[in-house]
């Protein structure tokens, strides 16, 4: 079964998103420190709602093709972040995730990116996961180098975001090259 899921990492945990989560998730999505590394804009609150009631509908969807989960502390259910699967082509999937401005440099977005990571490989029978991610965002390359990931190349004007086209490097990692 793929709904619901919890995920528990070694700092966060993982698990379904639920509409009480809108404040929450206004303060990451809502927030220009964070959307300005994502490819979209920031969000006010009716499009963080509406963000929440796709992510659930899509999350019941059989078969499951998104993995979007909101990420907690482990001793807190606050969504502090998220973290997200989608699948695409062959037993492969995209992830991204982000963590609110106030938590950043706990490796919480590491933990988080580990937990999904495993769960894809182990559980979804993934065999390949790509991020693609902005070339200045240093903070994001380096939780997919910790991981083991491996870059690919650059994907040429890859999101309209922010106002501007912008590149992305394109980073992955497949099934066998996963230690867990
Ligand atoms: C990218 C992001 C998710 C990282 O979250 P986080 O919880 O702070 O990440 P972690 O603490 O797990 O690890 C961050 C790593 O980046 C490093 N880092 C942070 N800021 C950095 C910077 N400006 N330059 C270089 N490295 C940086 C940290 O040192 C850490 O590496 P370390 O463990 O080797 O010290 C967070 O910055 C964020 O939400 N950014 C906006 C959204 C985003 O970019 N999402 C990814 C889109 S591809």
């Amino acid at each position: 079964m793929t709904y619901p899921i919890r995920i528990v990492g070694n700092q966060v945990v993982l698990r379904e998103f639920s509409l009480e989560d809108v404040e929450d998730v206004l303060t990451i999505i809502g927030d220009d420190k964070v959307t300005t590394w994502l490819s979209f804009d920031s969000r006010d609150r009716d499009q963080a709602v509406a963000m929440i009631e796709g992510a659930i509908e899509r999350a019941q969807q059989e078969p499951r093709t998104e993995f979007y989960l909101g990420a907690t502390k482990r001793d807190d259910d606050r969504v502090i972040g998220f973290a997200r699967i989608g699948l695409s082509g062959v037993q492969a999937g995209k992830l991204g995730y982000a963590i609110a401005a106030t938590e950043w440099g706990r490796g919480y977005a590491t933990d988080a990116a580990r937990a999904l990571v495993t769960h894809a490989f182990t559980e979804l029978g993934l065999h390949r996961i790509t991020a693609a991610i902005g070339p200045d965002n240093a903070a994001s390359i380096a939780v997919v180098q910790q991981l083991g990931f491996t870059r690919e190349g650059t994907l040429r004007d890859h999101v309209f975001t922010n106002g501007a086209w912008r590149d992305s490097v394109l980073f992955s990692v497949l099934a066998h090259e996963w230690s867990w």
